[in-house]
């Protein structure tokens, strides 16, 4: 800071001293257009040029803050929804929860009774299981962010309908666009089909990784379908955990992290 108040001031003198020596320049205007431009560059910051003053950290949690209530933005949208009928049916809209700068989103289908309660995704019994995989996988669920393709409950659980689907997707692209994740875990045929743009089953789509279009001049975003929790619990066998687990594992190699030890076999 010191250094960039003595190099403004020599530059600024010189500058003076250059233009006294033309009676005809305006030495108020020169300076205005100085003062201008020193203020418009000084949000800008050289990548690696950051002294121990000035840690890049505060940059990354200024970023993170900002995501953070670009997210909240949203989320008051979402609560304030009426685009579909199920705005006028929910107790509470869930638009979502997470961390900001998540490596891993989450994406399921849509609230059920606990989460129109709560406003909170994933916090039934689906929810839990999903807790347990995100725990198996050595992190914790404020690593992550999870959210929905419907943010309203469709009555009596019923499968999300396309209109539905079109009125709310903006929202979890949008969500997308801002956490920008290095991997979306899509739970369920639902959210596979809709995110993939596909009509293959989810017995097709699980266990590798697909490209999420994340819209003109962004790049793609890795993407792995896997089963729902909620079916997982309905089908609870060895084959259908381990068939989560191993899809699980391909992301977590992904993105270089390890493999907790118990859950390797
Ligand atoms: N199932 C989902 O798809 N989403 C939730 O939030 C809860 C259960």
């Amino acid at each position: 800071m010191l250094t960039g108040v003595l190099f403004y001031c020599l530059n600024l003198e010189m500058l003076l001293e250059s233009v006294a020596m033309d009676k005809d320049v305006d030495i108020d205007k020169v300076v205005r257009q100085h003062l201008d431009m020193e203020q418009f560059f000084a949000g800008f910051a050289v990548k690696g040029e950051t002294g121990p003053g000035e840690p890049q950290e505060q940059e990354d949690n200024m970023a993170v803050a900002e995501k953070a209530g670009e997210l909240e933005k949203m989320a008051d949208e979402v609560r304030q929804c009426r685009k579909c009928d199920l705005g006028s049916l929910r107790t509470n809209a869930v638009p979502g929860e997470g961390n900001p700068n998540a490596r891993i989103m989450f994406v399921g289908e849509a609230p059920g009774a606990d989460e129109d309660a709560q406003g909170r995704p994933f916090v039934g019994r689906a929810g839990q299981l999903l807790d347990k995989v995100i725990e198996a996988c050595g992190l914790k669920r404020s690593d992550v962010f999870i959210g929905n393709i419907l943010k309203c409950r469709p009555p009596e659980n019923r499968d999300p309908r396309a209109d539905e689907i079109i009125s709310c997707l903006p929202y979890l692209q949008r969500q997308i666009e801002i956490i920008n994740p290095e991997i979306i875990v899509a739970l369920g045929a639902h959210a596979a089909r809709t995110l993939l743009n596909s009509t293959k089953s989810i017995g097709e789509l699980r266990g590798q990784f697909h490209e999420y279009y994340a819209g003109l001049g962004r790049a793609s975003i890795k993407l792995m379908p896997t089963y729902h929790t909620a079916y997982l619990l309905r089908n609870y066998s060895p084959e259908n955990r381990r068939r989560v687990w191993e899809d699980m594992k391909k992301v977590l190699a992904e993105l270089g992290l390890p493999i907790p030890e118990r859950s390797k076999k």
